[in-house]
């Protein structure tokens, strides 16, 4: 059967890539994760202390930073130049400063490039922000997440503390709410709805019954 391009966005912790990577796997689908980009070009400008006003450190620093992905250990990990930073980039004091990084253009045209390119053969499933208004405008399948805060809280706080990372629920409230803000009212590719979107709200979904809906959708485009 043909293969689609299926765009997931939607707000910060609402469940995409948990939503994504079932999908991708049922499918057989490439599974990308936009904001682990965004978070590793983040971590490299913290690690450079690169100055978010100085336009040509930017440019600079964006030449010196290569992003893949490589399965390890079953699951999908982001690399910068060759490490493993997959855990460095969920840490709190990245999600910070993630969104002003992810509201710069040379960013942002940096890390299109090369989701757009990773869309050439489709077959793929990929998160983030402006994947259906963007990215692929054209994508057979777009789905929009949301979630109320105190679902969305909850769940990042206990996906951390999983991962043995402290924070207080407060801070990951705080925190996701700032996001949101900054990324939906940025200037370039601001996070919003593509108009042929379809909205889930996951509030009250267990993960079966998001996997369905979606696999039902999916099955309807292609
Ligand atoms: O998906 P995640 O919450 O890890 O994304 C981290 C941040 O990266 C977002 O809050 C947003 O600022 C930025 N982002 C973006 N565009 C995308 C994906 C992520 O601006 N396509």
């Amino acid at each position: 059967s043909q293969k689609i391009i299926i765009a997931l966005d939607g707000f910060a912790a609402c469940g995409k890539s948990t939503l994504a990577k079932s999908l991708a796997k049922k499918l057989n689908y490439i599974y990308v994760d936009t904001g682990a980009m965004y978070r590793a070009v983040t971590l490299y400008f913290l690690q450079e202390k690169i100055s978010l006003e100085d336009e040509q450190a930017i440019a600079q620093a964006l030449d010196n930073i290569r992003i893949d992905f490589r399965h390890r250990a079953g699951a999908n990990h982001c690399f910068l130049n060759g490490e493993d930073v997959e855990e460095e980039i969920r840490k709190m004091h990245v999600s910070k400063w993630v969104s002003p990084v992810a509201a710069i253009s040379a960013v942002r045209r940096f890390l299109v490039k090369q989701q757009q390119a990773m869309g050439r053969f489709k077959g793929l499933v990929m998160d983030g922000r402006d994947i259906g208004t963007v990215v692929f405008p054209e994508a057979e399948l777009k789905l929009f997440m949301t979630a109320s805060y105190e679902v969305r809280s909850q769940r990042r706080l206990a996906e951390l503390q999983a991962k043995g990372l402290s924070a207080s629920l407060a801070e990951v409230r705080e925190n996701l709410m700032e996001r949101d803000q900054i990324d939906s009212s940025r200037e370039d590719s601001p996070l919003r709805k593509a108009d042929d979107a379809i909205t889930i709200d996951n509030s009250e979904l267990s993960m079966n019954e998001q996997l369905d809906l979606a696999l039902d959708l999916a099955q309807k485009a292609i």
